[in-house]
């Protein structure tokens, strides 16, 4: 049967001050609809059935992620002992799936994407699921590329994949290298060069395949698997080993150094969200392109992005042009938006409560 494990332990340092360490991005409202994470379970619906969505989270976030995934049966969301990113989690959750089919394949998804076109998720995702049920390969979902991101994987496609019975509409290529976040020079580069796409974040694989490739190029994560799979109390084992586990991406940790990759291009949108620059283009835009969730008053203010977490509060501009002002309950930004993607660093600057 097919699982889906959705990572949502990732910490949200780039949309403060709305997000904070129990309230990463995946949990917050940035859309006026439902959280990036309740979006991610329910697109889900028709693809995989309720009682295979596992998540995985930690446990400054847990209760927020219980409520928000309600839906789901209560034992099927997790919290890690310790943050140790992605790849022990992704080992963790290898571990909880082959408990109950050790045949299983298994979907990996972050919680953190924006998704629409749901028909086409879902077309991508089952010829994903059967490519990694037919072949020995790690399957991957490719994005193209519009500019030399330094935040993502690069997957270069090589020829088109021969896999003796499959039949489906998006044929997958096999991947010539998988390089996680390279410079900008190297992402230049790749561009240049043509036939390389983003990686989506989301894995497609078969347990036993996996497993295989993790004992080959990932020995320590592939022996946590094991010793969970042997184990008589699977808490107490992960207490215990989980925190031992080297902090690494599954990126770095498997996906660079796979013996096979193959790859599926998305034929769905797909944005990633990663600053208020991006939640800009989802908020509604005045006649000065002002972007803002929240009635706003202003004279002679143009660009400037605005999200008013505390109703209570009026925002007015004035004579001011290309500002980020996020207003919550206990906190105020106002920022320059050329430098969006410094509040990551602005918020180790903060006292800790904040
Ligand atoms: N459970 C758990 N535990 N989840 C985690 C942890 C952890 O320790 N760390 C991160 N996550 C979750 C995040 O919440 C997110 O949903 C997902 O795992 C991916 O982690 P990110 O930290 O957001 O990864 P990234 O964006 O830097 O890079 C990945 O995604 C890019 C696309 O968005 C890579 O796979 C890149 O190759 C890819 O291009
Ligand atoms: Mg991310």
């Amino acid at each position: 049967s097919t699982y889906a494990l959705i990572l949502a332990g990732g910490s949200g340092t780039r949309f403060w001050p709305l997000s904070r360490d129990a309230r990463p991005k995946q949990l917050l409202n940035l859309f006026g609809s439902d959280t990036l994470l309740e979006q991610t379970i329910n697109r889900l619906d028709g693809l995989v059935p309720r009682e295979n969505i596992l998540i995985l989270t930690n446990a400054a976030q847990i209760d927020a992620v219980r409520e928000v995934a309600s839906m789901l049966p209560p034992e099927n969301i997790f919290a890690e002992p310790a943050k140790r990113d992605t790849a022990p989690a992704v080992a963790l959750g290898i571990g909880l799936v082959a408990a109950r089919d050790p045949g299983a394949t298994m979907m990996v998804l972050p919680a953190d994407q924006l998704i629409q076109d749901t028909v086409a998720y879902h077309a991508v995702m089952r010829d994903a699921i059967a490519t990694a049920e037919k072949s020995d390969g790690l399957v991957t979902i490719g994005i193209r590329p519009t500019w030399p991101c330094p935040s993502y994987g690069y997957i270069e496609r090589g020829s088109r994949a021969s896999i003796p019975g499959l039949d489906c509409e998006h044929p997958p290529a096999e991947v010539s290298r998988f390089r996680e976040k390279p410079s900008t020079d190297l992402a230049e580069q790749f561009l240049a060069a043509g036939g390389f796409c983003w990686n989506a974040g989301m894995f497609v694989w078969s347990l036993p395949t996996v497993i295989r490739e993790l004992s080959k190029h990932a020995p320590e994560l592939a022996n946590f698997v094991s010793e969970l799979r042997k184990s008589s109390d699977p808490a107490a084992t992960v207490a215990a080993q989980f925190p031992e586990l080297t902090p690494i991406s599954i990126d770095y940790a498997l996906m660079e150094k796979a013996s096979r990759v193959l790859n599926i291009e998305a034929t769905f949108d797909w944005d990633d969200v990663g600053s208020w620059i991006s939640v800009a283009k989802y908020l509604e835009a005045d006649d000065s392109d002002n972007r803002s969730n929240t009635p706003l008053s202003k004279i002679d203010s143009e660009n400037n992005i605005v999200f008013n977490d505390n109703k209570n509060v009026r925002i007015a501009l004035l004579g001011v042009d290309d500002l980020i002002v996020v207003q919550t309950g206990d906190a105020l930004l106002i920022a320059n938006r050329h430098q969006a993607d410094a509040i990551k660093k602005l918020s180790a600057e903060l006292p800790k409560e904040l």
